[in-house]
C-alpha cells in the first residue's frame, strides 16, 4: 500500500545528524520543531487533492490493525494523505452532499479542524479545501500535559445549532447526540489510519476553553474529540538507514569535512513490500569543518530521489537510490520518480526558508549530541549564523 507523508511539507523531516561516516540515531525533534513538520503549504486557503480511493486494504484488515498509538515519528504527512484522511473522516460520499459519517437527524453537526504547528484550518468538505482560522499553534492546547509529537491533530467540533429547533433547545439531548456523531467521525479516522498505516488515538482530553477561544467558536459549538495523526515512531527506524546512506555514499563523494550532517524531508513512503520499502525524499547532506566556535560548510548539496530500503534481520539498509537528475533531465526525472507526489516534492524543495530552518535545527541537535564546541555555522561567502 502506498503512503504519502504529511509529516508533510516537511514531511518527515526526519532530520538526522550523523558523525562523519559513522551513523548515529536521528535526533528526536522536540515540540518546538513542529514548526517545520507539516508538508501542507501555510496558505490561508488550501485546496485539497482528490482522495485516493484505491487503498487496497480490506475492512477486516483495517479492523484487525486498528489500535491507539500515542508515539509518533518525525515523518510528516503529505497533502495527498491528509486529503484522503479528511474525506474518509467526514467527506462527501454522495451526490446529495451527505457524508462518510452518519449524523443524528442529518444535522451534519461535526466540523473538523486540522491543527498543525502552523495554525488551525477548518475542513470545508463541500469545496474540498482547508480554510485557515488562525496561525496560532493549538497543539499544546490539545495535548495539555501529554507530549504528543504528532504532526497534526484533527479536532471534532459539534455545532448544536444545526439540530432542528425543537431539539436544539434540549441541550442535554443534543450534546449526547453530538458526542455520538463525533465518535463516528473519529471512528472513521481510526479506521483510515489503520488502513493507511498511520498512527492515531481518539482523545476526549483537550483544553476546550482555550480551543473555543482560539477557534472563535460560538456558544453552540463544542470541541468533542481529537485525533493526533502521524506515523508511528518505529517507522523512524528508516532514518538510520537513510542517514547512513547519505553520509557514507553521498556525503563522502564531496570534499571531506570533519563532520557530515544529512537532513531531509520525506515526501512519501510505500511499505507494501518489506524487501523494497520506498522512501521518496528531499535529501540533503553537508560537510563541515570546525574552526574556532564555527562549523564552516565545506561541501554538500541536494539529492532528492527515491531510496529503496530493505530489512535484513532487524536492520534496515538502503539497497539502492534513484536520484533526481541534474541539468535538462531534472524536471522529467523528478516527475518520473515522484509521480503523484511531484507537487508535494516541488513545494518542499522550493521552500528555502523552511529548509534552512530545518538544517539549522538538525545542526544544532547534532552539535549538542556530539558535544561539539560550536555556537555558529557558516556557508562559504556568507555571514556566520547562530546555532539555536
Ligand atoms: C471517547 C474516547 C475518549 C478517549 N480519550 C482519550 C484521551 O483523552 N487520551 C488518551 O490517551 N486516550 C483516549 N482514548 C483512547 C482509549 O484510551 C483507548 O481507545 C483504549 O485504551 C483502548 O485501546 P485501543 O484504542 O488501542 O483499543 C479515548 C477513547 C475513546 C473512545
Amino acid at each position: 500500500m502506498k503512503k504519502n507523508i504529511l509529516k508533510a511539507t516537511a514531511s518527515v523531516l526526519c532530520a538526522a545528524a550523523i558523525t562523519a561516516c559513522a551513523p548515529v540515531p536521528s535526533n528526536q525533534i522536540d515540540a518546538a520543531d513542529q514548526k517545520v513538520r507539516t508538508a501542507i503549504p501555510a496558505d490561508s486557503i488550501i485546496q485539497l487533492t482528490e482522495p485516493d480511493k484505491t487503498l487496497d486494504v480490506t475492512l477486516m484488515q483495517a479492523l484487525g490493525d486498528r489500535k491507539s498509538q500515542r508515539e509518533f515519528s518525525d515523518s510528516l504527512i503529505s497533502l495527498e494523505e491528509l486529503s484522503s484522511l479528511l474525506w474518509a473522516a467526514n467527506g462527501i460520499n454522495r451526490e446529495d452532499g451527505k457524508r462518510t459519517a452518519p449524523s443524528a437527524v442529518n444535522s451534519q453537526d461535526i466540523d473538523i479542524y486540522v491543527c498543525t504547528a502552523d495554525g488551525a484550518y477548518l475542513y470545508d468538505a463541500s469545496q474540498s479545501r482547508l480554510v485557515r482560522i488562525t496561525t496560532e499553534n493549538l497543539c499544546p492546547a490539545i495535548c495539555g500535559q501529554k507530549k504528543l509529537d504528532a504532526p497534526l491533530f484533527l479536532v471534532m467540533v459539534a455545532d448544536l445549532s444545526r439540530y432542528p429547533e425543537g431539539l436544539a433547545s434540549q441541550r442535554e439531548v443534543v450534546e449526547k447526540l453530538a458526542c455520538m456523531d463525533a465518535g463516528y467521525v473519529s471512528g472513521n479516522i481510526c479506521l483510515y489510519c489503520a488502513a493507511a498505516h498511520l498512527a492515531t488515538v481518539p482523545r476526549a482530553s483537550m483544553n476546550k476553553d482555550a480551543l473555543a477561544r482560539a477557534l472563535n467558536l460560538k456558544d453552540t459549538q463544542i470541541p468533542v474529540l481529537n485525533n493526533p495523526v502521524g506515523y508511528a515512531k518505529d517507522q523512524a527506524d528508516y532514518s538510520h538507514a537513510i542517514d547512513a546512506y547519505l553520509t557514507q555514499e553521498i556525503g563522502s563523494q564531496y570534499a571531506k569535512g570533519k563532520y557530515c550532517v544529512p537532513f531531509y524531508t520525506i515526501i512519501g513512503l510505500d511499505e507494501s513490500n518489506a524487501d523494497d520499502i520506498k522512501v521518496w525524499g528531499d535529501f540533503w547532506v553537508f560537510n563541515y569543518n570546525h574552526v574556532g566556535d564555527t562549523l564552516k560548510c565545506v561541501s554538500g548539496g541536494s539529492h532528492p530521489g527515491l531510496m529503496h530500503i530493505r530489512k535484513t534481520g532487524s536492520r534496515f539498509a538502503v539497497a539502492s537510490f534513484d536520484p533526481v537528475e541534474d541539468g535538462s533531465d531534472n524536471v522529467p526525472s523528478a516527475k518520473r520518480i515522484f509521480g503523484d507526489k511531484y507537487d508535494t516534492f516541488q513545494t518542499v524543495n522550493s521552500d528555502d526558508a523552511r529548509r534552512e530552518k530545518l538544517r539549522a535545527k538538525v545542526l544544532a541537535q547534532y552539535v549538542r549530541k556530539h558535544d561539539i564546541q560550536a555556537t555558529m555555522y557558516q556557508d562559504y561567502g556568507w555571514p556566520a549564523k547562530k546555532l539555536e
